[in-house]
């Protein structure tokens, strides 16, 4: 039927939907596992031994839930190089043996060595891999460059407006300069050259209070900055670090929230070299930094801030990229302008700077300078009346001035409430925005919008759903969050629906869908997570001939007879025990590498 519209793009056939303890992908591919939870990543770490975890151990082994992957070459053929995974959070009921749910409830059974545990399984891993003659990929584990980045133990420094402000002066830090660590690191990017971008999205969760009110909440009504605070949603209590570090606790440390919801850069190359939080690209629950190249040569990063009724974000530098400026800590990530998105009703879009002293950003509204427009990113779009959107998650910018924008859900959105670039109301499986930046340049400060497609079921009318009409049964999704381009500028989406999950009965996956000519939003089904998990990277070597994918929390959003959502998999009862299938072993959150069969480009 597709041939009809003309020919799809994407050469290889359809996966079946569905969902069941494995993996599986398009035939012709094979899907390797590379890497998982607790795999030892350097010479001399310990071999994973679930049962008798130590902090030690996983300061040296691969951590928890990998998000985003990026990927920079070692060598001209791109045959080694350095992987960089995010490690976003942690599922203690599954990672911990005699640990259910309930005991997380009021965190009962979390000790603090189980915590310490916990924050060495965040943050980050770079690892260096080599591709063998089999075509391959291995870890390569007594590389030099291998290493974990962590919240428990990894020293960092922060620059731009921010750095060095009196609102990031914390009792162990007078200088309001450096900070320990990175949490809920989830997407991510790249930069031209080779550094690795860890973005901080859900950091609210980490942070703790003792102070409760009535009903057992948190309470921060005692807090000078309860306003900031709230905006940001501080304190969310997810985690029980404060009950053991202060620095988690904002009554004894009240700017600590300042100091995460950033974009960290760390230099792959040198393990030696401290990751710096760059503070010109503003504070928020930034879900991934997507850089890409403005006509004249400007860095430009695209930046979601993922919650509901947020704003989408773009930072632009100042300077060019030269043989100068093409270094880690470079000046052009704190001599640029950040931007927020309003998106106009009759289809344009508008980047609004974010800059002091101009329009509302003022000290009448609490922004003495430019430090203070950085730390409550949020508030200061409040004020230019950016658009709220229904959560933005990744952001990819394509080629001819193009980017794409995952809007992967929104159920709280009322009738009132919708606009033009939000049109659903209790929108359950999201959409994604194409934005053509005028003259095809990615500095620009305005576009045109429209949207690819609206997701969901597109033959139950209630949805409200948007496909290209040769879409198949397989190839429609839920809640885009992921997103890549491939050596070819083609776009390939991948899914988190979390409880939306019961709502269509799919496991999460990868597809690829089209943004030109008469199949523009005509989506194909390519790789199926095991059941409960999530897809995140995915990554595409420049070769175009390797993809790296990986596999969020399997086990932990679905059921054992595979048919709805439900959390209640634990270490001794998951829903899969993928990808091991040893009885002794829980699901692992894992890397997969997929490369075709017989070699050549993927889905050419
Ligand atoms: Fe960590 Fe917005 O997903
Ligand atoms: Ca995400
Ligand atoms: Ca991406
Ligand atoms: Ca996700």
């Amino acid at each position: 039927a597709a041939a009809a519209a003309g020919a799809s793009r994407y050469t290889f056939d359809e996966l079946s939907w569905g969902n069941d303890e494995k993996h599986h992908i398009a035939e012709g591919y094979n899907a390797d596992i590379l890497l998982r939870w607790g795999d030892p990543i350097t010479a001399d770490a310990p071999e994973f031994d679930v049962m008798n975890q130590t902090v030690e151990a996983q300061l040296k082994q691969f951590g928890y839930n990998n998000d985003y992957v990026g990927f920079t070459a070692l060598n001209d053929e791109g045959t080694r190089g350095l992987l960089c995974v995010n490690h976003e959070y942690t599922n203690e009921e599954v990672m911990f043996p005699g640990l259910g749910r309930q005991d997380r409830d009021g965190f009962k059974g979390m000790t603090k060595e189980l915590v310490d545990i916990e924050m060495a399984a965040h943050g980050g891993s770079v690892v260096e891999i080599a591709q063998g003659a089999d075509g391959k990929w291995a870890l390569v584990r007594d590389s030099q460059y291998n290493r974990r980045i962590t919240p428990f133990d990894t020293e960092m420094v922060l620059d731009g407006p921010a750095a060095g402000h009196d609102r990031m002066k914390t009792n162990d830090d007078a200088s309001g300069l450096a900070v320990i660590g990175t949490i809920n690191n989830c997407a991510g990017g790249m930069t031209p050259w080779g550094t690795y971008l860890m973005a901080e999205e859900n950091f609210h969760g980490y942070f703790w209070t003792d102070e409760v009110d009535a009903d057992g909440k948190p309470d921060i009504s005692g807090q000078a900055e309860a306003a900031q605070m709230k905006r940001y949603g501080v304190p969310g209590g997810w985690y029980a670090w404060g009950k053991y570090y202060d620095r988690f606790n904002i009554d004894k440390e009240p700017n600590m929230p300042n100091k995460y919801g950033w974009i960290v850069e760390v230099d792959p190359r040198n393990p030696d070299a401290k990751p710096i939080k760059h503070t010109a690209l503003g504070r928020f629950r930034h879900e991934g930094a997507e850089t890409t190249v403005s006509k004249e040569g400007k860095l430009v990063i695209y930046s979601g801030d993922d919650n509901r009724f947020d704003y989408q974000y773009k930072y632009v530098s100042g300077g060019k990229i030269t043989d100068e400026t093409a270094v880690f800590g470079s000046s052009l990530f704190s001599d640029g302008t950040l931007y927020v998105a309003r998106f106009e009703e009759d289809g344009v879009v508008n980047w609004l700077p974010l800059v002091h002293g101009e329009g509302p950003l003022t000290a009448e509204n609490g922004f003495n300078d430019q430090g203070d427009v950085m730390i409550d990113t949020r508030i200061a779009a409040d004020l230019l009346g950016a658009t709220p959107m229904d959560r933005p998650e990744d952001a990819q910018p394509g080629p001819n001035g193009t980017a794409y924008l995952m809007l992967t859900n929104n159920t709280r959105r009322t009738a009132e409430q919708v606009n033009a670039a939000n049109p659903r109301p209790e929108s359950s499986f999201g959409h994604i925005i194409e934005i053509k930046e005028d003259g095809e340049d990615h500095a620009a400060t305005k576009g045109t919008w429209s949207i690819l497609v609206k997701c969901g079921d597109p033959t139950i009318e209630e949805v409200g759903a948007q496909w290209n009409p040769e879409t198949s049964e397989n190839g429609w999704f839920g809640s885009p969050d992921n997103a890549a381009m491939d050596a070819d500028g083609r776009l390939w989406i991948s899914t988190d629906q979390g409880s939306g999950w019961g709502k269509t009965g799919k496991s999460d996956g990868l597809y690829a869908l089209e943004t030109d000519g008469e199949l523009r939003g005509h989506s194909k089904l390519f790789f199926r997570c095991p059941v409960g998990g999530e897809l995140c990277g995915p990554y595409f070597h420049d070769s175009g001939e390797t993809l790296f994918l990986a596999v969020q929390h399997p086990g932990t959003d679905g059921t054992k007879d595979f048919k709805g959502f439900e959390r209640n998999s634990t270490f001794e009862d998951p829903a899969t025990r993928w990808p091991d299938f040893d009885p002794a072993m829980p699901p692992r959150p894992s890397v997969v590498v997929v490369t075709k069969q017989g070699g050549g480009k993927i889905a050419i």
